[in-house]
């Protein structure tokens, strides 16, 4: 099969498109046969070594995928050769024309949901969707401040978050971001390379301040949400897309009675598996309902892998990316 490799660790532009063996499905396995991979910020993170994991080189980077089952390993029962399924296996592997995964890790897909859809509802979707629920414990009426809303967690979050009742502020780079993430439900929006990012918090919220912050991008975005919490509010830890790892004077949670809250999807998923299943559940009824659908920005080819990374990691995407192999 062909693949993105990556051979050693460092630039995203050293990964080599070539001829991989096709995997074989283990015990408890299914061989799926990739038609959609969803682009996440952390790949590029990933290859660079820059990530939480470390794989073993030679390997393929992506773990949100699409596809069909096309075999089944010994045991396994769930799936038949032919169900359209989406997964996500630990963040890699899936930049590849085939993928053998546990049963445990892929979803049947709903009917009216494409291939592309698929791959790219997974990550992004369901990291806000844990969120703003278990961690965010976001209440209807209650105001969502997204950061990065433009981006693909952040697309999801605004999406997530209207369909939980809340209202949402999106917080991007430019004012063409802000009126996308006014198309996915966005009521109010801050354009903080320009606008006071705490003051105009404060404005829209009648000097109260947010009740929930979802923050995938740290550095000093993170530094003004600290200071523009509401009483009992949640400040939710998703990733630091700027680059850098804000720290934070602790007193601030205490004077203001609010929370900082660690989101870790990729654990979740394995620490409270029913919990994710249930989720999963909810979001595809959401897809069906039309509430959360995934915003497809660019398609690429495998080949072109490069630069689909490049894309995220560029500042320059709205809602996701995906490579069809
Ligand atoms: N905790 C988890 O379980 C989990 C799961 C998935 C993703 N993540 C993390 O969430 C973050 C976002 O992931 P994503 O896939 O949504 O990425 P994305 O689509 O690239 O969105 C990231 C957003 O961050 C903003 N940003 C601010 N400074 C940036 C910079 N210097 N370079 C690039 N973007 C910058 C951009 O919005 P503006 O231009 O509007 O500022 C961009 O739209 C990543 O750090 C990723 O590792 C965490």
């Amino acid at each position: 099969m062909k693949a993105l490799v990556c051979e050693a660790y460092g630039k995203v532009e050293d990964l080599v498109y070539r001829d991989m063996p096709d995997p074989i499905p283990g015990t408890g396995e299914v061989l799926v046969n990739i038609e959609g991979i969803g682009v996440n910020f952390p790949d590029g993170l990933l290859v660079e070594g820059k990530y939480q994991s470390k794989p073993e080189t030679p390997f393929m980077p992506g773990g949100e995928f699409s596809g069909t089952v096309s075999a089944l390993g010994e045991g396994s029962s769930d799936f038949l050769v032919g169900d359209r399924v989406l997964g996500w296996q630990s963040g890699f592997g899936a930049y590849a024309e085939k993928i053998a995964v546990p049963e445990s890790v892929i979803y049947k897909m709903p009917e009216s949901m494409s291939f592309d859809q698929g791959a790219a509802l997974i990550c992004a979707t369901a990291t806000a969707h844990h969120g703003l629920k278990q961690r965010g414990r976001l209440k209807a009426g209650e105001t969502l401040v997204v950061l990065g809303a433009a981006g693909g967690t952040g697309i999801a979050a605004v999406q997530i978050g209207k369909a939980m009742g809340a209202r949402v502020i999106a917080v991007c780079s430019t004012d063409e971001k802000i009126a996308f993430a006014k198309t996915q439900g966005a009521d109010d929006g801050i354009n903080y390379s320009q606008q006071d990012l705490k003051q105009t918090i404060k404005d829209l919220t009648d000097g109260r301040g947010a009740d929930v912050v979802y923050d995938a991008v740290g550095g000093d975005a993170f530094d003004a949400c600290s200071r523009a919490m509401a009483w009992d509010g949640r400040l939710l830890i998703v990733g630091f897309a700027s680059g850098r790892i804000p720290t934070l004077p602790v007193n601030l949670t205490l004077v203001k009675g609010y929370s900082v809250v660690g989101v870790f999807w990729g654990a979740f998923t394995q620490k409270q598996p029913k919990d994710h299943a249930d989720n999963m559940r909810e979001l595809f009824q959401w897809f069906e309902q039309g509430k959360v659908v995934p915003v497809i920005d660019k398609v690429f080819s495998l080949s072109d892998g490069v630069q689909a990374i490049k894309h995220v990691t560029g500042r320059g995407v709205k809602g996701k990316v995906v490579i069809r192999p």
